[in-house]
């Protein structure tokens, strides 16, 4: 049985509200709680863009427009503990220690947000580091890291291992761009540097490819470790 933190991106689990993965996410996360230890952090997706958008041309300023941000990750993340039912703790964790304690009853801990000035992948780090997990994946809208954003530089290549550093290195580039948000957070990658916890980058488009790399071993995507050894097939 293995610690595992998941960053769950809101754009993949809810890309809206109409037509959200709630319902495959909740089958395929309760089944890998039967094996692992499994804490769940939720992102805001579009609707937390948008409330961000609508806050920033109020004039409100960005710690609030972040607030706002963060309560629209907790009501993701209400969605998907509802979904989960028996599976879950039925509380959504607001601290780290309030997710350290509801972790210590076996049940999947779902939380959301936690601070201004950050993603829910810092969160996951965070999480990570705090529980000593031995994995964390991030479930997020494309199939792996590359070199660069590879919509704008075709010659962009797929990167199946990185270390925390050279990850770092890539994220660090496309942050020159301004406003645009990066496959994961340059906080979380600081956090995972320093913490040792392997990272597992995947396509969330489809949880069964969450299932396959959890439960079978199968792993498709970027994996960040600083030594050789890989965290797959889970034991
Ligand atoms: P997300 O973690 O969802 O951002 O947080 P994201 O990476 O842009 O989106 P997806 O979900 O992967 O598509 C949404 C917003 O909530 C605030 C930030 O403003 C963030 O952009 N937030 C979230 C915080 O301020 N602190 C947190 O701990 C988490």
């Amino acid at each position: 049985m293995k610690r595992i933190v998941l960053s769950l991106g809101g754009s993949v689990l809810v890309p809206d509200l109409e037509s959200h993965r709630i319902t495959g996410y909740a089958s395929v996360l309760a089944e890998i709680s039967g094996r692992h230890r499994l804490a769940v952090v939720v992102g805001g997706g579009g609707e937390a863009r948008r409330y961000i958008t609508a806050a920033r041309k109020l004039g409100i300023d960005d710690g609030t427009a972040d607030d706002l941000g963060i309560l629209v990750t907790r009501l993701n993340a209400t969605l998907l503990a509802g979904a989960l039912g028996e599976a879950a703790y039925p509380r959504i964790a607001t601290t780290y220690d309030e997710a350290a304690g509801y972790a210590s009853c076996g049940k999947i801990v779902v939380m959301g947000g936690v601070i201004p000035g950050q993603t829910t992948d810092a969160v996951a780090a965070l999480l990570a580091e705090r529980i000593r997990a031995d994995l964390l994946v991030n479930a997020t809208s494309v199939d792996a890291i590359y070199s660069a954003d590879p919509k704008k530089e075709p010659r962009a290549k797929r990167q199946d291992r990185l270390t925390p550093a050279r990850l770092r290195d890539i994220l660090s580039v496309d942050r020159l761009k301004a406003g645009e948000s990066t496959v994961f957070d340059m906080v979380a990658a600081r956090i995972l540097e320093r913490s040792g916890v392997p990272l597992a980058v995947l396509d969330g488009r489809d949880p069964a490819i969450l299932r396959q790399a959890i439960l079978e071993g199968e792993f498709s995507g970027t994996l960040v470790t600083a030594g050789k050894k890989s965290p797959f097939p889970l034991e």
